[in-house]
Protein backbone atom coordinates (compact mmCIF):
# COMPACT_ATOMS: atom_id res chain seq x y z
CA UNK A 1 0.00 0.00 0.00
CA UNK A 2 1.21 3.23 -0.87
CA UNK A 3 0.37 6.22 1.62
CA UNK A 4 -0.23 9.74 1.26
CA UNK A 5 0.71 12.03 3.88
CA UNK A 6 -0.01 15.21 3.67
CA UNK A 7 1.32 16.57 6.73
CA UNK A 8 4.20 15.54 8.42
CA UNK A 9 2.56 15.64 11.96
CA UNK A 10 0.54 12.67 11.03
CA UNK A 11 3.97 10.85 11.83
CA UNK A 12 4.06 11.69 15.22
CA UNK A 13 4.18 8.58 17.16
CA UNK A 14 4.58 9.12 21.57
CA UNK A 15 7.09 6.98 23.67
CA UNK A 16 6.87 7.68 27.67
CA UNK A 17 9.63 10.23 27.71
CA UNK A 18 9.72 11.34 24.10
CA UNK A 19 8.04 11.57 20.54
CA UNK A 20 9.66 10.95 17.76
CA UNK A 21 8.67 12.70 14.06
CA UNK A 22 10.01 14.41 10.56
CA UNK A 23 11.72 17.50 11.43
CA UNK A 24 9.69 20.79 10.37
CA UNK A 25 10.76 24.70 10.30
CA UNK A 26 10.41 25.44 13.89
CA UNK A 27 12.43 22.18 14.94
CA UNK A 28 15.25 24.42 13.79
CA UNK A 29 16.57 25.56 17.06
CA UNK A 30 16.40 22.05 18.35
CA UNK A 31 18.35 20.65 15.38
CA UNK A 32 21.50 23.00 15.87
CA UNK A 33 21.78 23.27 19.50
CA UNK A 34 22.11 19.41 18.87
CA UNK A 35 24.51 19.53 16.16
CA UNK A 36 25.93 22.16 18.20
CA UNK A 37 26.38 20.02 21.46
CA UNK A 38 27.89 16.92 20.02
CA UNK A 39 30.36 15.39 21.85
CA UNK A 40 33.63 13.73 19.82
CA UNK A 41 32.93 9.68 18.10
CA UNK A 42 33.12 7.70 20.79
CA UNK A 43 32.74 4.61 18.61
CA UNK A 44 33.24 4.07 15.46
CA UNK A 45 29.15 3.88 15.38
CA UNK A 46 28.91 7.22 17.30
CA UNK A 47 29.33 9.87 13.90
CA UNK A 48 30.67 13.57 14.37
CA UNK A 49 28.37 15.64 12.62
CA UNK A 50 28.16 15.73 8.74
CA UNK A 51 28.22 19.91 8.62
CA UNK A 52 30.79 22.13 10.08
CA UNK A 53 29.28 24.36 12.98
CA UNK A 54 29.26 27.62 10.27
CA UNK A 55 27.04 25.39 7.89
CA UNK A 56 24.31 24.78 10.45
CA UNK A 57 22.07 27.05 9.06
CA UNK A 58 17.94 27.56 8.62
CA UNK A 59 18.57 27.06 5.06
CA UNK A 60 20.48 23.92 5.60
CA UNK A 61 18.17 22.56 8.22
CA UNK A 62 15.47 23.54 5.05
CA UNK A 63 17.54 20.89 2.79
CA UNK A 64 17.20 18.17 5.39
CA UNK A 65 13.68 18.82 5.79
CA UNK A 66 13.37 18.65 1.75
CA UNK A 67 14.96 15.59 1.15
CA UNK A 68 13.10 13.64 4.21
CA UNK A 69 9.76 14.69 2.88
CA UNK A 70 11.17 13.87 -0.74
CA UNK A 71 11.68 10.25 0.57
CA UNK A 72 8.43 9.94 2.81
CA UNK A 73 6.56 11.05 -0.48
CA UNK A 74 8.15 8.89 -2.59
CA UNK A 75 7.35 5.85 -0.22
CA UNK A 76 11.26 5.62 0.56
CA UNK A 77 11.89 6.09 4.32
CA UNK A 78 11.14 8.41 7.12
CA UNK A 79 13.77 9.58 9.09
CA UNK A 80 12.63 11.40 12.68
CA UNK A 81 14.21 13.71 15.63
CA UNK A 82 13.58 12.10 18.72
CA UNK A 83 12.54 15.28 21.10
CA UNK A 84 12.12 14.77 24.92
CA UNK A 85 8.16 15.96 26.02
CA UNK A 86 10.08 17.55 29.21
CA UNK A 87 11.57 20.48 27.09
CA UNK A 88 12.02 19.43 23.12
CA UNK A 89 15.52 19.44 22.88
CA UNK A 90 16.23 16.60 20.52
CA UNK A 91 18.70 13.72 21.54
CA UNK A 92 18.90 11.69 18.88
CA UNK A 93 17.47 10.58 15.65
CA UNK A 94 15.27 7.31 14.22
CA UNK A 95 13.85 6.28 10.62
CA UNK A 96 12.59 3.90 8.45
CA UNK A 97 15.33 3.17 5.09
CA UNK A 98 14.39 1.13 2.19
CA UNK A 99 11.13 0.78 2.29
CA UNK A 100 10.37 -2.11 0.08
CA UNK A 101 6.02 -2.64 -1.12
CA UNK A 102 4.68 -4.97 -3.13
CA UNK A 103 4.68 -8.69 -1.33
CA UNK A 104 7.21 -7.63 1.49
CA UNK A 105 6.21 -4.88 3.09
CA UNK A 106 9.17 -3.92 4.72
CA UNK A 107 11.63 -1.59 6.06
CA UNK A 108 15.14 -1.24 8.10
CA UNK A 109 15.15 0.62 11.21
CA UNK A 110 18.04 2.67 11.96
CA UNK A 111 18.69 4.87 15.26
CA UNK A 112 21.23 7.15 16.81
CA UNK A 113 21.08 8.69 20.33
CA UNK A 114 23.51 11.28 21.23
CA UNK A 115 26.09 10.30 23.75
CA UNK A 116 25.21 12.60 26.49
CA UNK A 117 22.15 10.76 26.41
CA UNK A 118 23.17 6.93 25.90
CA UNK A 119 22.19 4.91 28.56
CA UNK A 120 19.29 6.69 30.25
CA UNK A 121 16.67 4.51 27.92
CA UNK A 122 15.86 7.03 25.22
CA UNK A 123 17.51 4.56 21.92
CA UNK A 124 14.69 1.62 23.73
CA UNK A 125 12.00 3.76 23.75
CA UNK A 126 12.68 5.40 20.02
CA UNK A 127 13.20 2.22 18.76
CA UNK A 128 9.78 1.27 20.02
CA UNK A 129 8.10 4.38 18.84
CA UNK A 130 9.74 3.85 15.16
CA UNK A 131 8.64 0.29 15.27
CA UNK A 132 4.57 1.28 15.83
CA UNK A 133 5.29 4.50 13.38
CA UNK A 134 6.54 1.47 10.67
CA UNK A 135 3.40 -0.87 11.58
CA UNK A 136 0.44 1.44 12.69
CA UNK A 137 1.28 4.45 9.76
CA UNK A 138 2.91 2.64 7.10
CA UNK A 139 1.32 -0.44 7.76
CA UNK A 140 4.64 -2.45 7.41
CA UNK A 141 4.44 -6.10 8.01
CA UNK A 142 8.32 -6.30 8.75
CA UNK A 143 11.46 -4.16 10.47
CA UNK A 144 14.41 -5.29 10.02
CA UNK A 145 17.53 -4.02 11.78
CA UNK A 146 21.13 -5.04 10.69
CA UNK A 147 23.96 -4.53 13.27
CA UNK A 148 27.30 -5.02 13.63
CA UNK A 149 28.50 -7.81 15.49
CA UNK A 150 31.02 -5.01 17.30
CA UNK A 151 28.07 -2.90 18.29
CA UNK A 152 26.96 -4.17 21.41
CA UNK A 153 24.56 -1.21 22.63
CA UNK A 154 22.79 -2.13 19.63
CA UNK A 155 22.43 -5.98 19.75
CA UNK A 156 21.58 -4.95 23.00
CA UNK A 157 19.11 -2.02 22.29
CA UNK A 158 17.21 -4.36 19.16
CA UNK A 159 16.92 -7.16 21.98
CA UNK A 160 15.55 -5.29 24.99
CA UNK A 161 13.32 -3.50 22.23
CA UNK A 162 11.64 -7.25 21.65
CA UNK A 163 13.35 -7.97 18.16
CA UNK A 164 14.06 -11.03 17.06
CA UNK A 165 17.80 -11.96 15.70
CA UNK A 166 17.37 -14.20 12.91
CA UNK A 167 21.01 -14.47 11.84
CA UNK A 168 24.34 -13.14 9.88
CA UNK A 169 23.88 -11.80 6.82
CA UNK A 170 27.78 -11.92 5.37
CA UNK A 171 29.84 -9.01 4.06
CA UNK A 172 25.89 -7.00 3.96
CA UNK A 173 27.85 -3.10 4.54
CA UNK A 174 30.43 -1.37 3.22
CA UNK A 175 32.09 0.13 6.52
CA UNK A 176 35.40 1.63 7.80
CA UNK A 177 37.69 0.41 3.73
CA UNK A 178 36.17 -2.91 4.30
CA UNK A 179 32.65 -5.52 3.83
CA UNK A 180 31.31 -6.43 6.80
CA UNK A 181 28.94 -9.18 8.42
CA UNK A 182 26.16 -7.74 10.03
CA UNK A 183 23.66 -9.23 12.25
CA UNK A 184 19.77 -9.71 11.60
CA UNK A 185 17.59 -8.58 13.80
CA UNK A 186 13.39 -8.46 12.94
CA UNK A 187 10.04 -7.53 14.87
CA UNK A 188 6.88 -8.17 12.87
CA UNK A 189 3.69 -6.31 13.26
CA UNK A 190 2.29 -8.79 14.97
CA UNK A 191 4.98 -9.13 17.79
CA UNK A 192 3.86 -5.36 18.67
CA UNK A 193 -0.14 -6.44 18.15
CA UNK A 194 -0.59 -4.98 15.03
CA UNK A 195 -3.25 -6.59 12.63
CA UNK A 196 -1.37 -8.92 9.97
CA UNK A 197 -2.69 -7.04 6.24
CA UNK A 198 -2.49 -8.63 3.18
CA UNK A 199 -0.46 -6.79 0.66
CA UNK A 200 -1.74 -4.29 -1.72
CA UNK A 201 -0.23 -5.15 -5.15
CA UNK A 202 -0.97 -2.56 -8.04
CA UNK A 203 -1.53 -5.17 -11.34
C1 LIG B 1 22.86 2.05 20.22
C2 LIG B 1 22.36 3.31 20.93
C3 LIG B 1 21.26 3.94 20.06
C4 LIG B 1 21.80 2.96 22.31
O1 LIG B 1 21.16 4.12 22.82
P1 LIG B 1 20.82 4.28 24.39
O2 LIG B 1 19.83 5.37 24.53
O3 LIG B 1 22.08 4.39 25.18
O4 LIG B 1 20.11 2.87 24.71
P2 LIG B 1 19.19 2.56 25.97
O5 LIG B 1 19.59 3.41 27.13
O6 LIG B 1 17.77 2.60 25.54
O7 LIG B 1 19.60 1.06 26.32
C5 LIG B 1 18.94 -0.06 25.73
C6 LIG B 1 19.55 -1.32 26.32
O8 LIG B 1 20.91 -1.45 25.85
C7 LIG B 1 21.83 -1.54 26.95
N1 LIG B 1 23.04 -0.84 26.59
C8 LIG B 1 23.17 0.48 26.27
N2 LIG B 1 24.47 0.72 25.98
C9 LIG B 1 25.14 -0.44 26.11
C10 LIG B 1 26.51 -0.81 25.92
N3 LIG B 1 27.46 0.06 25.55
N4 LIG B 1 26.84 -2.12 26.11
C11 LIG B 1 25.92 -3.03 26.46
N5 LIG B 1 24.60 -2.73 26.67
C12 LIG B 1 24.23 -1.45 26.48
C13 LIG B 1 21.10 -0.87 28.10
O9 LIG B 1 21.58 -1.33 29.37
C14 LIG B 1 19.66 -1.28 27.85
O10 LIG B 1 19.45 -2.61 28.30
P3 LIG B 1 18.09 -2.97 29.11
O11 LIG B 1 16.94 -2.48 28.23
O12 LIG B 1 18.14 -4.45 29.23
O13 LIG B 1 18.15 -2.20 30.39
C15 LIG B 1 23.54 4.34 21.14
O14 LIG B 1 24.58 3.68 21.80
C16 LIG B 1 24.06 4.94 19.86
O15 LIG B 1 23.47 5.87 19.32
N6 LIG B 1 25.21 4.43 19.33
C17 LIG B 1 25.82 5.00 18.14
C18 LIG B 1 24.99 4.77 16.89
C19 LIG B 1 24.66 3.31 16.67
O16 LIG B 1 25.40 2.40 17.01
N7 LIG B 1 23.50 3.07 16.05
C20 LIG B 1 23.04 1.73 15.71
C21 LIG B 1 23.67 1.24 14.45
S1 LIG B 1 23.14 -0.42 14.07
Amino acid sequence: MIMKFTGRGQLQQSGKRLYIRPWKAPDFKAWKDAEDSMLPPRNVFDFPSARKKAARTRKEFGKVIRWNNKSIRAGEGCFCGIFLKKNGQQVGTVGLIGITRGSFQTAEIAYRVFSQFWGKGYGKEAVLACLKLGFGKFKLHRIEAAIEPINAASIKLAGSAGMKYEGLARKKIFARKAWRDMLIYSALCTDLGYKPEPPYIKR
